[in-house]
């Protein structure tokens, strides 16, 4: 289990007893605590440490509880402030609450009451927290559909006038002699076209919908086959092919054709990530009711900024590429109830979990 940090606290009181008092009790049930005399080294702390939430006196000498809220409102503006008033100081209380305090307890307070009132104030900050991350979550989702469903109407209307270049340029190729440099003119055109194509098969793929039909398949059988149409690429550029078994035999229910274009997409990037030579291997492993498979390859590890981002749609490192393969990917597995992901290996390694069977099997 992740342990979460403890929430930070500042105490702000001039009386030191006090202080002492809420930061003890603070420290007692599991926050971290420091403390300040008054407003102005408050606002020294929050220039040094993050806090979560403030719990400062009203009537302090050199800089006083208002002044302080005010300045660290403007400044610091996430950072909560509960501000603690003396009986008949109601009138300060309701400005520090116009002033945007999160609340205000009145002393002489209670133990568990000053405690509820914490509590209460890092629970509605987590929630906001986890709020704004779903609602950004949310955005870059729509934005992303939307990039999506467009580039996808793009390629559709691309795909008939590129394969018409394609035909007219084969066709130009068989009218010229061989080295022509007319021949050689129709034969780039013909190579820029495919990569176009290319591109424009994976906006298409990423924007539809995956409905898998299921059918036992021999998993090492799909591999292999697979691995064929990378091979003479893999040794061209001096890439070693290891495989590691589990059952030979094994069935497991997926839909062929999707998942070959996985394994397409996840062989091409380790084949394209080792530029020179390397080794690229494939290792499987039964587990209970799932199948794991690793697929991995030498070569520079990912940067640890990019790990997170390798299975956003768009996101590329490489001149040509579409940012689409890892993404498509990771829909085709989730939509065979499987998972994908990078592991934490030496080399790049990326780890994919199947269930063997599956309910809805034709
Ligand atoms: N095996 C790998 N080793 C290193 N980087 C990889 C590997 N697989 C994917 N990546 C990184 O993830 C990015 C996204 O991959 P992908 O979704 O397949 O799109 P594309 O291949 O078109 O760039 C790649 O551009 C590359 O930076
Ligand atoms: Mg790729």
């Amino acid at each position: 289990m992740t342990s979460t940090p403890s929430p930070r606290v500042l105490v702000v009181d001039d009386e030191i007893g006090f202080r002492e008092l809420c930061t003890d009790l603070l420290g007692d049930n599991g926050y971290e605590t420091d403390a300040a005399a008054n407003g102005r080294e408050a606002l020294q702390y929050l220039e040094k440490e993050k806090y979560q939430l403030v719990l400062s006196d009203i009537n302090m000498p050199v800089m006083d509880g208002l002044e302080f809220l005010k300045s660290s409102k403007s400044k610091y503006p996430s950072i909560e402030i509960i501000l603690m008033t003396a009986y008949g100081g109601l009138q300060s209380a309701l400005e520090a609450l116009r002033f945007g305090a999160y609340d205000y307890i009145t002393k002489p307070f209670t133990r568990d009451g000053l405690l509820a009132t914490v509590r209460r104030c890092v629970e509605k900050q987590r929630l906001s927290h986890e709020l704004k991350i779903a609602q950004d979550e949310l955005i870059k989702k729509e934005k992303l559909a939307a990039l999506g469903s467009m580039s996808a109407w793009l390629a559709h209307r691309m795909r008939n006038p590129l394969n018409v270049i394609l035909m007219c340029s084969q066709y130009l190729k068989t009218k010229f002699p061989e080295k022509d440099e007319r021949q050689e003119v129709a034969l780039a055109i013909e190579e820029k076209v495919k990569i176009l194509e290319k591109m424009t098969r994976d906006f298409i793929e990423f924007s539809r919908s995956y409905q898998p039909r299921f059918e036992k398949e021999k998993i090492h059988e799909v591999l292999d086959q697979v691995l064929e149409t990378v091979a003479s690429r893999a040794k061209m550029q001096g890439v070693t092919i290891k495989k590691k078994y589990t059952d030979p035999e094994l069935k497991v229910s997926l839909d062929r054709d999707l998942m070959e274009e996985v394994f397409g997409y996840l062989f091409d990037n380790a084949i394209e990530a080792m530029i020179g030579p390397g080794v690229l291997s494939v290792l499987t492993d039964k587990e209970d009711d799932h199948i794991v498979l690793h697929i991995s390859n030498t070569g520079s590890p990912i940067p640890s900024d990019l790990r997170e981002r390798l299975f956003d749609p768009f996101f590329t490192t490489k001149e040509r590429g579409t940012g689409l393969g890892l993404a498509i990917s990771r829909r085709v597995i989730e939509s065979h109830d499987g998972s994908i992901q990078l592991a934490q290996d030496k080399n790049t390694t990326f780890r994919i979990e199947l269930p063997i069977n599956h309910e809805e099997e034709d």
